[in-house]
């Protein structure tokens, strides 16, 4: 590290809108018991967001909240705090506070002491600690509720108190790791929105982590998907959502219609067997005029059902399925391919119908090892590439 970026408050990693970085994490690897976890993590929290880990299990997020909470060290790599270098400073000396998905709250003890615990032990006067207890308890929605045992509580009450407990030291930043994980449905959607409303009311710094693609959308201000210890894509819930960078990213979040396509020139793509307009350039390496390969994703939102025509993609529903708001359909094209819709209007199986698509909702990824297998879509003649991150 050289002696400007070892000083306190530079930041390593560029951002185009100079926002304060309150953790930056460069080149971060880990191994255990010689397979590598975490592969060159890298990326930066601003201060005051909330960001979510996000990726199927077994892909690196604990072990990367784990290292940025001190519990865990990093083979090589850099994590640094305001500017600071942190893998020196031990787990308790760091302004971090984490909340696990099971809550490892004192069953012998009432909320009132399971929330003041680390109050005691710094020796906090008696007064504020009832001050500041009495306050994240109310943060958290629970006030009247300090003379209550732990398993008097409900799941969501139990998931409060952990909250409580990790925010009354005025913590920097704070991890959570699936802290919703074992609520039902309907409590983790509640939790979902007041948890985002307190990280807005107290001002701290929020890296959570889920495996759940609308949980990740729902809360955060950023999102880094990760794979296998690599980081996928980071952007906004809006960016990953619309703009994936490759076919993971586009499968992971939400659902996707992916097919291999190929473009030739600017605002122009052939998949499906016809030549559409969108809205995409090529990409710089691309060649003009020459076949370049691409995954095209169409969301089943933005797919229509009409009548058949010449020009559009037609085909057979083959099944229906009501889903509460929209009936998710599926039609087999003529040319093999299945598409998924979702559309208000019901359609019957066995009828032809004509897809449609506005050039705005066509994205073109470039190809990637998450491609699509070009044979199931009887393309032939075109390789996969391996992914390579520019
Ligand atoms: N202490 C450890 N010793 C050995 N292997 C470990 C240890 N901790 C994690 N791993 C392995 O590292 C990989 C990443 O684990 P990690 O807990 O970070 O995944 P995760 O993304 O949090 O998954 P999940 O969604 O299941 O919690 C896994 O293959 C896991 O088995
Ligand atoms: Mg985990």
């Amino acid at each position: 590290m050289s002696e400007k970026e070892n000083k306190k408050g530079a930041q390593i990693l560029e951002d185009k809108t100079g926002a304060e970085h309150i953790i930056e994490i460069k080149d971060l690897c880990k191994s255990f018991d010689g397979l590598q976890v975490l592969k060159n993590i890298t990326f930066y929290i601003r201060n005051n967001e909330f960001i979510t880990l996000l990726g199927p299990s077994g892909c690196g997020k604990s072990t990367t909240l784990r290292i940025i909470a001190g519990f865990e060290t990093a083979d090589s790599g850099i994590v640094n705090f305001e500017g600071a270098d942190l893998q020196t400073v031990p787990a308790h000396k760091r302004h971090i506070n984490t909340v696990f998905q099971r809550y490892a709250l004192f069953p012998h003890l009432n909320v009132f002491d399971n929330v003041a615990f680390g109050l005691h032990i710094k020796k906090v006067p008696k007064d504020e600690v009832k001050e500041r207890v009495t306050k994240a308890l109310k943060t958290v929605g629970l006030e009247g509720y300090d003379k209550r045992y732990i398993d008097q509580l409900s799941g969501g009450q139990m998931q409060r108190v952990a909250i409580a407990r990790a925010i009354i030291n005025r913590p920097r930043v704070l991890l959570l790791d699936e802290p919703l994980g074992a609520l039902d449905l309907k409590m983790r959607k509640e939790m979902q929105i007041e948890l985002k409303q307190m990280q807005r009311e107290l001002g701290i710094t929020f890296v959570y982590v889920t495996h759940d693609q609308e949980e990740a959308l729902t809360m955060s201000d950023t999102i880094i998907v990760m794979k296998d210890g690599i980081i996928q894509q980071i952007g906004t819930p809006i960016d990953i959502y619309n703009e994936p960078k490759n076919a993971y990213v586009a499968d992971f979040i939400g659902e996707s219609n992916i097919i291999p396509g190929k473009m030739r020139k600017d605002l122009e793509v052939t998949f499906a067997g016809k030549t559409f307009e969108c809205v995409d350039p090529l990409f710089p390496e691309f060649k003009k005029g020459e076949d370049n390969d691409v995954d095209v994703v169409v969301r089943p939102e933005d797919i229509y059902v009409k009548t058949e025509d010449k020009d559009r993609i037609n085909g057979t529903v083959e099944s229906i399925v009501f889903k509460g708001v929209h009936y998710e359909i599926m039609v087999k094209s003529d040319n093999g391919i299945d598409w998924m819709i979702h559309d208000v209007d019901p359609v019957t199986v066995g009828q032809r119908v004509g897809l449609t698509f506005d050039p705005d909702d066509i994205h073109i990824m470039r190809r990637s090892q998450f491609s699509p297998d070009l044979d199931s879509f009887g393309v032939k003649g075109s390789d996969k590439e391996e992914n390579e991150d520019e």
